[in-house]
């Protein structure tokens, strides 16, 4: 059922409810609670009357006299129960006296010194409320019509009726604005929602949505925009990956197909076998950094923390790295500050981290010096590496963190670099509850830095951004 329908059927129920509450309230409570009243009262003019009788009251007179001051009918009964005295309203003899009464409320107060009893006017033109009380003398009756009553409460009725049936139309009138003004702005966010599903990102926002709705719908809007972004990121990262491995592919492939047709001097099929074999490797370096960031992207991988010696992971990674700066007029000094000597981290990516920065040091100083430094911090360690290199410019220097960001791609590539280095090295420090910076100054050198908490066991504590400083 739609909600609009849903919400006028709960007033309208809830109206009903209320109207037969208070039907019930005033027909039943009400009508008996007064005519409690009225017979109390009714009782007490009755003992009036029997205790003037038994003062030696004529009956005769009393009973006149009652019934008049009443408004009643005033009947007098004696021990044996036959009428002594007997009058109509306003006080105009009835005739019986001498007769045996016997209505029920006599016999009840002749038993229970109280009688209450109902009967039709002796004309037959409404009801009328008896009330016996027995003395020693005998027995006082006092009846009174209660056709007022009745017609009161009759009318009372009535008017709840007609204010009822009244409320009911108005209710449902406010309660159907109500629900359509209520399920607007929501079957607005069920389109909303639907577009999304539909990867349309222009979302339209309800015109009116007021309270919890409202933040609904800016929720929606939020999730259209970053589910936008992960999309075009998504078809940016194909585009990037299908892009870097077409050129080693094509080239591989070219000198696969003349080796495969021709036969072509020792010379050349080594050359173009070397060829094949520097562009495998290099889609192999692309697959298995991209397989590394999805591993620490996927959450599939933390870092095993244990406290390492720095120097260890220095020689190691300047090992690794050996034949790259023999070949160079680059000195590689080590400045590990001695209340910085040990980092918690995961051995592996560690080395893999600080491989990364050197390497991209060693790669952009053509000569000059390198320094791997570390430095305490209140909450872990600093690693980092400068150089005096070429510096980047910074309009490139937010970027280099980004998967397949190169500021000179093509030299990047012809030294064999794929652009993800720095991308790994981001993921992975955070992956350790850390981060990465970078500072450069063009032809001046660049630092890099990379914080290790001290027993960072939080898994990407800061969001995923390397913040990159330009000087
Ligand atoms: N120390 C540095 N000096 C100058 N430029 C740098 C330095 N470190 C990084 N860069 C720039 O940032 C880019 C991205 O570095 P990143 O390590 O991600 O990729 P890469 O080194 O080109 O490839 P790979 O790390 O796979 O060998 C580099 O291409 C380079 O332009
Ligand atoms: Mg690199």
């Amino acid at each position: 059922m739609k909600l609009a329908n849903r919400l006028l059927l709960f007033s309208v129920g809830l109206i009903g409810v209320l109207m037969v509450v208070i039907v019930y309230l005033v027909e039943v409570r009400l009508y008996h609670r007064i005519r409690d009243e009225r017979i109390a009262e009714l009782s007490r003019e009755a003992r009036l009357v029997a205790a003037q009788w038994s003062g030696g009251s004529d009956p005769e007179a009393l009973v006149r006299v009652a019934s008049a001051t009443l408004d009643g009918r005033v009947t007098l009964i004696d021990a044996t129960g036959t009428i002594v005295a007997d009058a109509e309203l306003g006080g105009i003899p009835s005739g019986r006296v001498g007769t045996r009464a016997r209505r029920p409320e006599v016999a009840r107060a002749r038993e229970a010194s109280v009688g209450v009893g109902v009967g039709e006017t002796s004309s037959g033109s409404g009801e009328e409320l008896y009330v016996a009380v027995r003395e020693p003398v005998g027995i006082a009756r006092v009846a009174v019509n209660t056709g007022s009553l009745s017609h009161i409460f009759k009318q009372g009725r009535n008017d709840v009726l007609i204010a009822g049936v009244i409320a009911l139309i108005l209710a449902s009138l406010l309660a159907s604005l109500y629900a359509r003004y209520v399920s607007k702005p929501i079957i607005e966010l069920r389109d909303m929602a639907r577009s999304l599903a539909e990867k349309d990102y222009k979302l339209k926002m309800p015109a009116y949505a007021p309270g919890e709705i409202g933040e609904l719908a800016e929720s929606l809007e939020e999730l259209s925009v970053r589910l936008e972004a992960l999309e075009r990121v998504q078809r940016e990262f194909v585009a990037n990956v299908s892009h870097e491995l077409r050129t080693p592919l094509t080239i591989a492939g070219g000198f696969a197909l003349t080796l495969s047709k021709g036969d072509p001097p020792l010379e050349k099929r080594q050359a173009f076998a070397k060829s094949i074999l520097a562009n495998t490797r290099r889609m192999q370096r692309i697959v298995e950094a991209l397989l590394d960031l999805s591993k620490v992207e996927s959450g599939g991988w933390a870092p095993r923390l244990e406290q390492i010696e720095l120097s260890s992971v220095v020689s190691e990674v300047l090992e690794d790295l050996q034949d790259t700066y023999n070949d160079k007029y680059v000195e590689v000094v080590e400045e590990i500050a001695p209340d910085a000597s040990v980092i918690s981290a995961d051995r592996i990516a560690a080395r893999q981290i600080l491989g990364n920065l050197v390497q991209n040091a060693l790669r952009h100083t053509s000569s000059g010096r390198i320094t791997i430094f570390s430095e305490a911090a209140e909450m872990g360690t600093w690693v980092g590496v400068s150089d005096t290199g070429e510096g980047i410019s910074p309009e490139h220097l937010p970027r280099i963190f980004d998967r397949f960001y190169r500021v000179d791609s093509a030299r990047s590539r012809e030294s064999g670099g794929t652009g993800l280095g720095l991308a790994v090295v981001k993921h992975m420090i955070e992956a350790h509850g850390g981060r990465a910076t970078a500072e450069s100054s063009p032809g001046r050198g660049t630092t890099m830095r990379v914080f290790f908490p001290a027993r960072a066991a939080r898994l990407r504590l800061t969001p995923a951004h390397g913040a990159a400083v330009a000087t």
